[in-house]
């Protein structure tokens, strides 16, 4: 039904990945993509699901030393969510970067998002605090 992928930066699929990206968290907040919100993405490592030849969930992995990775840009095509892709594609990356010898995954969750972080193992691990204009934590979890 779908297909994992990694993207390469600045590819056909990659731009469709921002597109969809834009639409499901940026948008509904009244936000869109500046350039320099796309800057670091050359450095990050791009995943998504593919449903005929379209991205219907992405998420990116940020190397913040030897040991841990920053999930960020999690998104589900709001007619896919709810029907398992985020925890498939959660558990998919999770397992690449253990491959990867990292040791612990950390991401700055929005409150809206908290029981499905929670869901997947994660705790969270700070006050709330605001980014995008609403409330987040962060949450951890040991690969
Ligand atoms: C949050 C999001 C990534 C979850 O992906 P999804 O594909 O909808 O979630 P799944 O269907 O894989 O759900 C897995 C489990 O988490 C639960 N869950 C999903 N979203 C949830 C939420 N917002 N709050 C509480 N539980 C949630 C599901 O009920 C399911 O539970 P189960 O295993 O007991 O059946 C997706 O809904 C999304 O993109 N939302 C909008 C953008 C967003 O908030 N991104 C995260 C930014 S930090």
């Amino acid at each position: 039904m779908y297909e994992f992928k990694t993207v390469d930066f600045q590819s056909d699929l990659y731009y469709k990945v921002v597109d969809l990206r834009e639409r499901v968290l940026r948008l509904p907040l009244g936000l869109k993509f500046q350039k320099k919100d796309l800057e670091t993405d050359s450095n990050e490592l791009i995943y998504s699901l593919i449903v005929a030849g379209n991205p219907v969930a992405c998420v990116q992995a940020r190397p913040l030393g030897c040991d841990t990775v920053k999930l960020r840009q999690m998104a589900v095509e709001q007619s896919w969510q709810g029907r398992g892709l985020g925890k498939k594609i959660i558990s998919k990356v999770e397992e690449l970067l253990r491959n990867k010898s990292y040791k612990q995954v950390e991401l700055h969750a929005r409150k809206t998002a908290i029981g499905f972080y929670l869901k997947m193992g994660y705790e969270i691990d700070s006050d709330e605090f605001t980014e995008v204009g609403i409330p987040h934590f962060r949450m951890i979890k040991k690969l």
